[in-house]
């Protein structure tokens, strides 16, 4: 299945990266998401000098290899556009949310991956990997940090964000998003559980935002 095409009406190429998910966390997922995506862009509230912060936490910068993990309906690919960025890969696993996200930008620069970022190939050229307002829907942290390594080149750079800080994250994934949703991390112990692969070096968790970020270590593959 990998490499189909999903939708020929994008701008940028679509493809499907793995059979469908079968485990009901993954189901539950997708279909809450694909009910959300034809809204989610008109509900989308952007702080512009809150995202440039974020965006310059995560080392996104002219001719960066970007992977946008979770991606949704390409909320960041125009701020990717404006920083005048090599490659973006945008992955997410609700087909609805990709649909909105392939038409977003017509650049050829742009590719979009319907799937698990856990489970389809991985290609390991890329210098960022950001995870903006997506982590608390992964079911295994840990298991995620791991996979993301492996798309890193050595030094390259992991950054979970949000948008807000970690009370108001808390109470937003308790509510009707619960059932799709982890309690997130506080960034101490987020930053455990990147410490494996990563060396951490950003840490900030205060009422407007939380940021977590590091560079992964010179360790092979093998040592994965
Ligand atoms: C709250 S939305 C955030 C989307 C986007 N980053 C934004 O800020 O608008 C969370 C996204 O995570 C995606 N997602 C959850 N689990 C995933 C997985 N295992 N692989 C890829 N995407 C996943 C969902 O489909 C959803 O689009």
């Amino acid at each position: 299945m990998a490499g189909a095409i999903l939708s020929a009406g994008g701008t940028a190429p679509v493809s499907v990266g793995f059979k469908p998910a079968e485990d009901s966390w993954n189901q539950r997922v997708i279909s809450f998401f694909d009910r959300m995506a034809p809204e989610w862009d008109a509900r989308m509230i952007i702080d512009e000098a809150k995202l440039s912060f974020i965006l310059d936490a995560a080392g996104v910068r002219k001719g960066a290899v970007v992977l946008d993990v979770a991606c949704g309906t390409g909320v960041l690919f125009p701020y990717y556009l404006r920083r005048n960025v090599a490659r973006v890969i945008g992955v997410d696993i609700s087909a609805e949310m990709v649909r909105i996200a392939a038409q977003k930008v017509a650049d050829p620069r742009f590719e979009v991956i319907c799937g698990d970022i856990q489970r389809i190939p991985v290609r390991s050229d890329c210098d960022c990997c950001v995870i903006y307002n997506a982590f608390p829907h992964f079911e295994d942290p840990r298991r995620l940090v791991a996979s993301l390594a492996r798309w890193l080149k050595p030094g390259g750079r992991l950054t979970v964000a949000h948008s807000m800080g970690l009370e108001a994250l808390r109470r937003h994934h308790a509510g009707s998003a619960a059932h799709v949703s982890r309690e997130m991390l506080s960034a101490e112990e987020l930053a455990a559980v990147l410490a494996p692969w990563f060396a951490v070096d950003t840490m900030i968790a205060d009422r407007e935002k939380y940021i977590v970020s590091g560079k992964r270590k010179e360790i092979g593959l093998a040592d994965f």
